[in-house]
C-alpha cells in the first residue's frame, strides 16, 4: 500500500505529459489525483462531468478513462495553447467538449440549467471565485473534488488563507458532506446531500 504506486495511467496521457513538458505547462495534476478522479467518476455510470482548468488535458485523459461510454465531460480554459494538446491527443473522444472560455463567466452564464454529477474544479474560477455558482450546478449526490489543498511550493505568498478560506466556507454549508483527504497535493471532495 503505497500511494506513489499508480496503475492503469490513460491512454494518451503519455503524449499529454510530453507536450506539457515541451511547451514548459507548469500547473499539471498529479498521477495520484488523477488515479482518484478515475476512480470516483467510475462510480457514476452515465455521469455528467465537468473540468473546470483543462490545462494540456492531464486530468481529463484520467477522467474520460474512468468514465462509461454514456457519460460526457465538459471541459473549460481560457488558454487555445494548452487546449490544443488535450484536443490533438483526447478530441477524438466523442464524449468530450473541449470550450475555450472564461470559466467563471460560463459558470454565472450556465447556472442553474446544467447540472454535473462530478466537478473537477481545476482553475480560480468555481473554487476560489464563483464558488457559488459552481455548487450551485452539482446534482444531489454529485461530487466536487479540489485538489492543491495542501501547501505547494507554487503557492504565492498569502494562499494558505484563501485556501483556509474556502475550506471553511465549504465546511460551513450545510447541504454538503464533505471529505479532506491528505493525499496527493492535498484533496477536498465534497458531496451535494439528497436532502438538506
Ligand atoms: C491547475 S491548471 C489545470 C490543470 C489540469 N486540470 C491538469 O489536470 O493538468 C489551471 C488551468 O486553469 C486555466 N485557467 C486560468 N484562468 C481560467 C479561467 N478564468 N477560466 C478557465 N480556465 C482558466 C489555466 O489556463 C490552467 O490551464
Amino acid at each position: 500500500m503505497f500511494n506513489d504506486v499508480i496503475h492503469n495511467v490513460p491512454n494518451g496521457f503519455a503524449d499529454i505529459r510530453r507536450e506539457s513538458e515541451a511547451m514548459g505547462f507548469s500547473m499539471p495534476s498529479d498521477l495520484q489525483t488523477g488515479a482518484l478522479l478515475q476512480t470516483l467518476v467510475a462510480t457514476k455510470p452515465g455521469a455528467r462531468v465537468l473540468e473546470l482548468g483543462t490545462g494540456t488535458g492531464l486530468a481529463t485523459a484520467w477522467l474520460l478513462s474512468g468514465m462509461d461510454q454514456t457519460a460526457s465531460l465538459l471541459s473549460i480554459d481560457t488558454e487555445p495553447t494548452y487546449l490544443a494538446v488535450a484536443e490533438r491527443v483526447l478530441g477524438h473522444d466523442v464524449r468530450l467538449t473541449l470550450r475555450c472560455d472564461d470559466a467563471g463567466a460560463w459558470l454565472e452564464r450556465t447556472q442553474p440549467e446544467q447540472r454535473f454529477d462530478l466537478i473537477f474544479a481545476d482553475a480560480w474560477p468555481g473554487k476560489y471565485a464563483h464558488l457559488d455558482a459552481a455548487l450551485g450546478t452539482l446534482a444531489p449526490g454529485g461530487m466536487y473534488v479540489i485538489d492543491d489543498m495542501l501547501p505547494q511550493p507554487n503557492w504565492p505568498d498569502g494562499h494558505d488563507r484563501n485556501v483556509d478560506r474556502l475550506v471553511a466556507d465549504l465546511e460551513s454549508r450545510p447541504d454538503l458532506h464533505l471529505v479532506r483527504l491528505a493525499w496527493s497535493t492535498g484533496i477536498l471532495i465534497a458531496v451535494k446531500k439528497q436532502r438538506t
